[in-house]
């Protein structure tokens, strides 16, 4: 299975995390999203997708992301699985936590991807999200700011749930 690691963010921590989901899962290939074309979105069976949330973008995704929509927005995903990862700060965005997973969501479902990798909302404290669907968000939220400690556990359990998902060990 052909995985790719897409990752945009602004300050450096959500490409931190797909460095390290790149040693968790060492078949995969990590992929910026700035300068990407659909045809590196298309390479893979599973895609990881991620992004951090800036609210004071409005409804826009995180810049890098905000150039590569068109990309997702036309890829052929069908038959593919993407999973997300979001980063973001419940304390300081308690309404908005980690909302940019949503919109990447909703593209990658048009684009005709099934999502897998989503993430019981159990132990944050947040107040209302877009990324979240009943008691689970879309993809995993992951808060460097305020739950740093729980960061890597959560990787760990993620990616084995992802790797069960998919089929692979
Ligand atoms: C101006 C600004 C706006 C932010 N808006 C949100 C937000 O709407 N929701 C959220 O969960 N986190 C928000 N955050 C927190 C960031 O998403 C978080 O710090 C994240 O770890 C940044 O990751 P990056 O370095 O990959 O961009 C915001 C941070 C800043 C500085």
């Amino acid at each position: 299975m052909r995985i790719g690691i897409f990752y945009g963010g602004s300050t450096g921590n959500t490409a931190l995390i797909a460095k390290r989901l790149s040693e968790l899962v060492n078949t995969a290939r990590l992929n910026p999203i700035a300068n990407i074309v659909r045809a590196d979105l298309e390479a893979y069976d599973l895609l990881i997708l991620g992004t951090s949330s800036w609210h004071d973008e409005g409804d826009r995704l995180q810049s890098d992301w905000n150039d590569a929509y068109d990309c997702l927005r036309e890829a052929q995903l069908e038959g593919k699985k993407v999973a997300l990862y979001g980063l973001g700060d419940q304390i300081r965005y308690p309404d908005a936590f980690v909302d940019g997973m949503k919109a990447l969501h909703d593209l990658a479902v048009a684009a005709g991807a099934s999502i897998i990798g989503k993430w019981p909302d159990r132990n944050y404290d947040y107040t209302s999200s877009a990324a979240v669907e009943g008691d689970y968000f879309l993809g995993l939220p992951l808060d460097v700011e305020n739950q740093d400690q729980l960061t890597e556990q959560r990787l760990a359990t993620w990616v084995s749930q992802l790797q069960e998902e998919v089929g692979i060990t």
